[in-house]
């Protein structure tokens, strides 16, 4: 959603707000905007719709000069993008300057009464009642802070926030506070950054502060940083040190972040698996499952909950489980499964999964769970992110920062860890004996090289882009565990490429979407020699008999799917719960150069964001 920046200290504050909006512009990127108190003591605010760059150009070379400000970059909730609507909002009387990112859900009534009170709103935003609130209780009790007010403002506000305030009366002092919406503190050495996420900060410093919710912070420079909670109680700062490394938030040579992303999966999934994998002991090392084993072995049920590629991981993760653990298991969308009244409670493991560990429905859906009694094991990216922290145990995918919109190297390790998990669950359960249990350890265990040998196909992935770019539709066709790989491979194609596919069970097929079907429908089939091979291989044939165009993707050494089809991928031969670690590749390839045939920002895709933190 939106990204935040903040600097207070002795540099000067814009290149680094610029440099940070630049980083967290995947987050949202439909407008910018910078607030600097100005060294004689002005407030300097600047903003506009589009990109952090359309503010530059608007600013026209001007640099203000300052050592305390604040930076956002919005992805539109309340009213479109525009100027107005761009944060930072000012209070009326032009003293305090606010960005938010969440969404105010009680900013009606707020607003009717604060307008009652004589506030005049310019902006269609939420966030722009916040900053009336803090002024309005700032202007009834000259005894309170900016920190004071603020807190008292957020005990009156039903929503996500995460929030950066500045007063101009106040230039050594900067305000935060978080609820559901994610606000990161780096401490340097006489200086502050803030920012939503750790990646415009661990350039500076790796000391970091991880607001909870609830929470108003205020940093200052002669008062260092102090937290309380919105009700008032002293919260003592826990200081954690970031481990990310620089290299893993640059391009590194890539055109695109996405490209990298992808080109990163070898490495990804082998830093995914090591340590847990234990090839040499014929076994798995998972601390969430080791801490827990009387709980796994007797859990009655599965749940999964995530959105979108985490999802289609959860639906893959599905037939991992049936088939390793011979346990129950139901994958939902946290969005639906939130509200509706779930029958779920003690001896229920819901699995949430997650890239950016911040999604809001899947946040909501596993504090449902937690209330209802259930064990919650997290799957996140971002380290340290509110799902990680809220799950009472769970596996961090390892695959470093995921710049690009499109989910890429995450989902596959989602898929890796969920492997790891199923497998030591079914052993756990007595479910799989020692001899597939260690043939399952090699196979996935080669799984990276398997990866790293499908980037050479890229030249001829990147002529069936040129192919089949000026297709209108696209249709995705698997079975079994390539189900899911066709979801995903549909998904990847219309987010980046916006041109409308669908993904289906290929027997699905025959209940309506080959009513599409003609010469200029395209249709990518996963037709790898599993189970299902044979009748994948029919449907195939009845797409080539209505004139459809078919890419295949097959095993190596294939030759009856390879002899129906327009185009064929061929990949290596893997168990099946793992193909679609393989499969997924060429279609993430495919959506990629597509994507860029067609002009389009493959890293910041229309109207998406990174990071969905509201629902
Ligand atoms: C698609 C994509 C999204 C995310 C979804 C969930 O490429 O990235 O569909 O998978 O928004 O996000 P996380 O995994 O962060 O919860």
């Amino acid at each position: 959603m939106c990204g935040i920046v903040g600097y207070l200290g002795e540099q000067e504050a814009f290149p680094l707000l610029i440099k940070g909006l630049k980083r967290l512009e995947y987050r949202g990127y439909d407008s910018a905007g910078i607030a600097i108190l100005d060294d004689d003591g002005s407030l300097e605010h600047h903003r506009r719709k589009g990109k952090v760059d359309d503010l530059l150009e608007h600013m026209n070379g001007h640099k203000p000069s300052g050592g305390l400000g604040i930076g956002h970059t919005r992805w539109a909730t309340h009213g479109p993008p525009n100027d107005v609507n761009a944060h930072p909002h000012l209070s009326g009387d032009g003293q305090l300057a606010l960005i938010h990112n969440g969404i105010i859900e009680n900013y009606h009534s707020l607003k009717e009464t604060l307008t009652g009170r004589g506030h005049t709103f310019y902006s269609d935003t939420d966030t722009e009642v916040l900053v009336h609130l803090i002024e309005e209780i700032l202007k009834n009790s000259e005894d309170l802070d900016l920190f004071e007010a603020t807190r008292i403002a957020l005990n009156e506000v039903v929503g996500a926030y995460a929030i950066a305030v500045v007063d101009v009366g106040r230039p050594h002092e900067l305000v935060l506070a978080r609820k559901s919406s994610p606000l990161v503190i780096g401490i340097g050495e006489g200086e502050f950054f803030i920012a939503s996420d750790a990646t415009p900060i661990i350039e500076y410093t790796k000391n970091v502060v991880y607001l909870e919710d609830e929470e108003v912070a205020r940093v200052s420079l002669t008062a260092g940083l102090k937290i309380r909670t919105i009700k008032n109680h002293k919260v003592t700062p826990v200081i954690t040190e970031l481990e990310m490394a620089m290299e893993s938030i640059e391009k590194g040579g890539y055109e695109h972040f996405m490209l990298k992303e992808i080109h990163e999966q070898p490495r990804s999934i082998a830093d995914c698996l090591r340590g847990r994998l234990r090839l040499g002991h014929g076994s798995i090392r998972m601390a969430g499952i080791d801490d827990h084993q009387e709980m796994w072995s007797q859990a009655q049920r599965l749940i999964i909950v995530a959105c979108g590629t985490s999802w289609h991981a959860g639906l893959i993760a599905e037939y991992m489980f049936e088939d390793f653990a011979r346990i129950p298991v139901e994958v939902e969308y946290a969005s639906e499964f939130r509200y509706r009244n779930p029958v779920i409670g003690e001896g229920d493991i819901l699995i949430a999964i997650s890239q950016s560990g911040e999604t809001a429905d899947t946040l909501a859906a596993i504090r449902m769970a937690k209330e209802k009694g259930a064990h919650v094991f997290g799957i996140c990216n971002v380290v340290g992110s509110s799902i990680s922290r809220e799950s009472h145990s769970g596996a961090y995918t390892h695959a470093g920062p995921e710049i690009g919109v499109a989910s890429t190297k995450a989902f596959t390790a989602q898929l890796a860890v969920l492997a790891l998990v199923a497998i030591r669950v079914g052993r756990l359960r007595g479910k799989l004996d020692e001899q597939r249990f260690n043939r399952l350890l090699v196979e996935l265990s080669g799984i990276p090289e398997k990866v790293q040998a499908l980037m050479a196909l890229e030249p001829e992935i990147e002529q069936i882009a040129e192919q089949f770019m000026k297709a209108p539709n696209a249709l995705f066709l698997g079975r079994g565990y390539n189900f899911p790989v066709a979801l995903e491979g549909a998904l990847k194609l219309k987010e980046i490429s916006y041109i409308h596919a669908e993904g289906y069970p290929a027997a699905e097929m025959k209940h309506g979407p080959i009513a599409l079907i003609d010469e200029n429908m395209p249709v990518f089939f996963v037709a790898t020699q599993d189970a299902h091979y044979d009748k994948v291989v029919s449907n195939i044939q009845e797409v080539k008999a209505r004139g459809g165009r078919v890419v295949a993707i097959v095993t190596a050494g294939d030759t009856e799917a390879s002899a129906l089809a327009d185009k064929v991928i061929e990949i290596h031969r893997s168990d099946d719960a793992f193909v679609p670690l393989l499969s997924t590749i060429p279609f993430q390839l495919l959506s990629y150069h597509i994507a860029v045939k067609l002009g389009r920002n493959v890293d910041q895709p229309r109207n998406l964001a990174k990071s969905v933190t509201v629902e």
